[in-house]
């Protein structure tokens, strides 16, 4: 496997070399033939991914289907598998989006994640409501195991990975949701994650073989939450609850500190002491043009582009490093190009943003051939 990806590599790296020497230009888009696949660039470290919503796959000879079935060998959607639009009522289940992503996923031998089952945000108020009033501990936990077990029952051996759980923490620690103030102590053994350990023992039930993943936000950069998450999730693992992985969201900025950054996924590494399986994964990618603190609405790109690339490129050594030492498989992006992402608008109204590897027209930023070739500098 490992040869027949270096060749594909090799192969790839050489056709690139020759359109340059014999001084063509480079493709413009990516969905154009000649475009080097980013997946099989990283072939020899670990899968990258996109998410996606449905509306992506409605039109399968467009030119946005095709450069995501050339890119990306992994994909999540972005909001249509969450508790709000796949289960908006007590009684109703939308399955068709993700019905249609699943199908997608198979008839191209994709890796599919499943984003998310519990989470605080994007989850309809019913689940915590019975009859006007607060609903139960026992109402709720028994509605979240249900929900659990329907959807990942229904894509059993289909979805791979699911994120489980998605935010737990806050800055500060537990998050005080309506979870963990319905669910709390559940088992009265002293610690209030019980309604985790709960949805990771029901997925884990509902399909052996799914990889199911705790997934938040910040680790990489707030080392006070990496270690918090480190201590929970240590203290399930020592418990026998199934989880598989920590996912990073990696929602970065231009100014991020990588080296930061590896020394905190290296403290959620050290899990792999009590699981020697325990991966981690990147999960929802991207990287905002602006410092954290700047609150404008426009940039002018090409004046940020160098930084921007040298960011990339540090940040996919890293993951290049991390890959190499066992500790990272999968490298998942929060969209793909910059005319649809989260960002424009949030967190600042109005605000547009260039977080990705292309432009909003498919265009190959100078960043995607930095961060496309690295993997052919490296070997
Ligand atoms: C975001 C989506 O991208 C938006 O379209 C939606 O309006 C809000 O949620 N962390 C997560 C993702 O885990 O589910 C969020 O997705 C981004 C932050």
């Amino acid at each position: 496997m490992k040869v027949k990806n270096s060749l594909r590599l090799l192969a790839a790296v050489t056709s690139l070399a020759m359109l340059v020497s014999c001084g063509e230009s480079r493709p413009e888009y990516a969905y154009d033939a000649e475009t080097p696949s980013l997946y099989e660039a990283y072939s020899d470290y670990f899968h990258i991914g996109a998410a996606i919503n449905s509306w992506d796959l409605t039109d399968q000879t467009s030119d946005r289907f095709n450069l995501l079935v050339k890119h990306y060998d992994t994909f999540v959607m972005e909001n249509e598998t969450k508790p709000d639009q796949i289960h908006p009522t007590e009684d109703t289940y939308n399955f068709g989006p993700t019905d249609a992503f699943v199908e997608f996923g198979e008839a191209n031998g994709k890796i599919l994640r499943g984003h998310t089952l519990v989470w605080h945000s994007q989850c309809p108020q019913w689940f915590f409501e019975d009859n006007g009033q607060e609903a139960s501990a026992d109402l709720l936990v028994q509605r979240m195991k249900d929900h659990i077990t329907t959807i990942v029952s229904r894509y059993k051996g289909r979805i791979d990975t699911w994120d489980v759980c998605n935010e737990v923490l806050d800055g500060g620690g537990m998050r005080f949701s309506d979870w963990i103030k319905i669910v709390g102590d559940y088992d009265g053994d002293g610690d209030k994650y019980d309604f985790i350990e709960i949805a990771f023992e029901t997925a884990r039930e509902a399909d052996p073989d799914a990889r199911l993943i705790i997934n938040d936000y910040s680790l990489e950069s707030d080392s006070n939450k990496a270690i918090k998450m480190y201590s929970m999730v240590k203290s399930m693992l020592e418990e026998g609850v199934p989880v598989d992985g920590v996912g990073l969201q990696m929602h970065v900025g231009i100014d991020m500190d990588v080296e930061a950054a590896r020394e905190n996924i290296k403290i959620l590494a050290r899990l792999k002491e009590i699981n020697p399986d325990f991966v981690i994964e990147v999960t929802e990618l991207d990287m905002s043009c602006y410092s954290w603190n700047d609150s404008s609405t426009e940039i002018n790109f090409s004046k940020i582009e160098d930084d921007f690339n040298a960011k990339y490129v540090e940040l996919f050594e890293m993951f290049i490093d991390l890959a190499e030492e066992g500790l990272l498989d999968s490298v998942v992006f929060w969209g793909f190009n910059d005319g649809d992402t989260w960002l424009n608008g949030y967190p600042v109204e109005g605000r547009t943003n260039y977080p990705f590897l292309m432009d909003a027209e498919y265009r190959l930023k100078s960043a995607f051939w930095e961060v496309v070739e690295l993997p052919g500098k490296k070997s």
